[in-house]
């Protein structure tokens, strides 16, 4: 096996296992790659003839089989510029990342292409997840896909389309009375007697390494190099955990040199624990308040591994921001006039840059990426279909519209 466990906190090296990614200091365990044998195989130049998925980066990913890898066609999203916002916005170049043109319609599902197959690996098939929406209806698609029973557990408010999503794709679908992390607590509780192998947010390390492959690829997309800033939703904060790891790693087979992106999470005002820790200038604190935001993917008081978040944005140079749900919705909206369908925690993405570039932290040369982590349609209440007209003929539409 070219790849074990480091432990981020302490250093100390283990060997691979499926079912964890916790160290016994409590620090977080990252996958470590022999990566003079993966520079072997993974060049600039093989990287041209390769599937357009997330698997084109196969020695970076814990899997040892083709055979074990399930795959709906995950990552290689889009990135694009956003010419219009660039002319209004005092900044240098600006892209956003189209992460919800992902299977399932968000970037959850290369998490899930990552954990189901080193599950699949080493003959599991009973899954089970806690979730804000978007990370159960992911792995209720890869499992069914992969033919494995899954279980998800969400808060009762879930945006009921990703419920139904679940639903569709045969998931045993829980409703929880409480947030992400009461969620969790049910599949802890039961994990034994049950059976259930939890794909929650860092309890195994397949979702950190696939989503490490954003940060493989926008460097990849952008020619080898990185941009300035980027802004990120941040919840649980494996994305932000998996993109940096990406950069070390990139940065160790000399793909790219010089400095790291500064890392922006952005969280919704209301459940704000990264914002608030980063102010307080000391170390992580979960947040023990009433939490009032909505019901998103930001919406995570207590992340599993805050310290690995803080430490990541502040080694970077970073910030975390927290902005308003009328910023969102503004943000949502200017989305929309680009032609971008944004989920709120995306909008949340440029919220968060307007607000940076008002505060003079993001400067007029800075490249900037924004991740638009899941699709606005998946959150949509209906309520702008209602106020149109409704017509028979073009006089009718002629009388509506003047
Ligand atoms: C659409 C969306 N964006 C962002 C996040 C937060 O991602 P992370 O857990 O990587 O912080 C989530 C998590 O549920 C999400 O569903
Ligand atoms: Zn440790």
């Amino acid at each position: 096996m070219n790849y074990g466990f480091l432990c981020r906190a302490c250093g100390l090296r283990l060997s691979f296992q499926p079912g964890t990614s916790r160290c016994r200091c409590g620090g977080t365990l990252l996958v470590e790659y022999d990566l003079e044998r993966a520079r072997r195989t993974l060049t600039k130049e093989s990287l041209k003839h390769r599937v357009t998925s997330m698997w084109r980066y196969r020695e970076l990913l814990p899997v040892q089989s083709k055979d074990s890898i399930i795959s709906l066609g995950e990552g290689w999203s889009p990135l694009i510029r956003l010419h219009y916002a660039e002319r209004l916005l005092p900044l240098g170049k600006l892209w956003v990342k189209r992460e919800e043109q992902n299977p399932t319609g968000s970037f959850k599902a290369r998490g899930f292409s990552a954990a189901l197959s080193i599950a699949r690996e080493y003959g599991i098939n009973k899954v089970a997840v806690n979730s804000n929406g978007n990370a159960a209806s992911a792995l209720a698609a890869y499992a069914a896909y992969a033919g494995m029973e899954a279980y998800v557990f969400v808060p009762r408010d879930c945006p009921g389309i990703i419920v139904e999503e679940c639903v569709q794709y045969g998931a045993h679908t829980c409703l929880v009375d409480g947030f992400i992390h009461d969620a969790g607590k049910i599949i802890i509780d039961g994990q034994q007697e049950q059976g259930w192998y939890n794909v929650g947010t860092l309890k195994e390390p397949g979702r950190a390494e696939g989503k490490k492959t954003m940060g493989l690829e926008l460097s990849e997309q952008l020619g080898w190099r990185l941009p300035d800033v980027i802004i990120y939703p941040t919840g649980g904060g494996s994305g932000v955990i998996g993109m940096w790891n990406a950069f070390q790693q990139l940065k160790q087979l000399g793909f790219i040199q010089g400095d790291l992106p500064r890392m922006v999470s952005v969280q919704e005002a209301g459940c704000q624990p990264l914002v608030d820790s980063m102010a307080s200038g000391s170390g992580f604190k979960p947040q023990s308040g009433h939490v009032d935001s909505s019901p998103t993917g930001m919406r995570v008081p207590h992340p599993p591994d805050g310290h690995l978040i803080l430490s990541i944005l502040r080694e970077s140079g970073g910030i975390a921001i927290a902005v308003s749900r009328e910023e969102i919705l503004q943000a949502g909206a200017a989305y929309g006039r680009q032609g971008i369908s944004a989920s709120p925690e995306g909008a949340a993405a440029l919220a968060g840059l307007t607000r940076l570039i008002d505060q003079g932290w993001i400067r007029p040369n800075d490249e900037v990426v924004l991740f638009n982590t899941s699709h606005a349609m998946k959150y949509m209440p209906w309520k702008l279909a209602a106020s149109l007209p409704v017509v028979k003929t073009y006089q009718d539409w002629l009388r509506a519209v003047k």
